[in-house]
């Protein structure tokens, strides 16, 4: 995404941010230029990560006005789960080296909003404290290791901490060519490198809280692998060393089985995978590339969508994930037949820039954006979005 065109004069503070494209420049000005290329980077040209978003733009919504649509009921039920929005916070990882505050500011904000949130296996706060903390709902992205010893434990974990959903990572069986953090260097925990510490140093409160606040851990892993307990490694090297290239139906199976509770799959993109997704029985899946940051040059959730509702709409839950910046995004999914849409970048942005201030005011844009726009499309409820709003450009 680029600079925001839009945008009067530069900015400096979170008050100046009224969207996404402006909290990720807030978050470019606040964060050493590793961690932000980390967030802000995907794979190879990027060419699917910015399609992600522009694919939104091949259809319009077609409103229908005097509608009278005073009040509007923006909820919704999400895996069996009641969301006040159409819209999830997608599991990411890392999320204390964004921002201090990291995964507890997206736990209290999806809180307060009442909507999905997500942790990655690779969050730096423990399933248990999540589990304990938060209430509402919220799904373990997993990702399945090599060492099972390690995936057993996950799902031992996601049940004891009353997780609502695991969602397997099925897009990530080896890392994507992520040529901004190759040229950055940056690992996790961040490596102060002689060619990035000027920028360390030009970010002194990002620097100071990393350095002084609480020490970084991976704690989901660090009890069976070397990642969590300081060692600094790229994420390219954690995911071509640690994940399992070999995974397959069958194991998805058997941690379907293993888990027994609610089940996602998350980077679905073709329909035969969405057909196989639904005869397992999986309850969901989340139709993702996984932010572009994966396979370049694959398609968008978005133009995939349709085909893929067509195929499983009625037999399995699906979300359209990625590329989401704007609430008419989430009703073009909606209205598609997406059960709900959901996204990464659009509050890490706001992490970033602001911990949980920001990304509360992130989601209070949305909001807003989703009320709107509904409003304006003369639709008091979710259920009367559908394919007749929209035309094909
Ligand atoms: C990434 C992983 C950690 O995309 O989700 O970097």
């Amino acid at each position: 995404m680029t600079a925001n065109p839009r945008s009067i004069g530069s900015i400096r503070h979170l008050s100046d941010c009224y969207n996404i494209a402006d909290f990720r420049e807030l978050a470019k000005r606040r964060l050493p230029y590793p961690v932000f290329h980390y967030i802000d980077g995907a794979a190879d040209d990027e060419v699917t990560y910015a399609r992600n978003t522009a694919a939104f733009e091949s259809v319009d919504l077609v409103p229908d006005v005097l509608a009278g649509a005073e009040d509007v009921d923006t909820s919704t039920t999400i895996m069996g789960r009641k969301s006040a929005l159409p819209l999830m916070m997608s599991p990411t990882a890392l999320q204390r080296i964004f921002h201090w505050q990291g995964e507890r500011a997206t736990a209290a904000v999806a809180e307060k909003f009442g909507i999905w949130f997500g942790i990655s296996s690779l969050s730096t706060v423990s399933i248990e404290e999540v589990g304990e903390r938060w209430s509402g709902p919220k799904m373990l992205q997993f990702y399945y290791h090599r060492d099972k010893a390690l995936n057993t434990a996950l799902v031992e974990r996601a049940k004891a901490a009353s997780f609502d959903a695991i969602a397997l990572t099925v897009d990530t069986i080896v890392s994507g060519n992520r040529e901004r953090c190759k040229r950055s260097g940056f690992t996790t925990p961040p490596r102060i490198t002689p060619r990035n510490l000027l920028s360390y140093a030009a970010h002194p409160a990002w620097a100071l809280n990393f350095l002084f606040r609480e020490k970084f851990d991976l704690p989901n892993l660090s009890t069976h692998v070397a990642a969590g307990t300081g060692k600094a490694v790229s994420i390219q090297d954690y995911f071509n060393s640690m994940l399992d290239p070999g995974l397959n139906w069958k194991a998805a199976e058997r941690l379907r089985n293993d888990w027994g509770g609610t089940f996602c799959l998350k980077g679905i993109m073709s329909v035969a995978d969405a057909r196989r997704a639904a005869d397992m029985g999986a309850d969901a899946i989340m139709v993702s590339n996984h932010g572009g940051r994966q396979l370049d040059g694959s398609r968008a959730p978005f133009d995939q969508l349709d085909e893929i509702v067509q195929a499983v709409g009625d037999r399995v839950e699906v979300i359209c994930d990625g590329g989401i910046r704007r609430g008419t995004h989430v009703l073009k999914a909606l209205a598609t037949g997406a059960k709900a849409a959901s996204g990464g970048r659009m509050y890490l942005y706001a992490l970033a820039a602001a911990g949980e201030a920001g990304v509360e005011r992130a989601m209070g844009i949305m909001q807003d954006e989703i009320r709107r726009a509904m409003q304006l499309m003369g639709r008091k409820s979710i259920s009367e979005l559908s394919r007749n709003d929209l035309r094909t450009r």
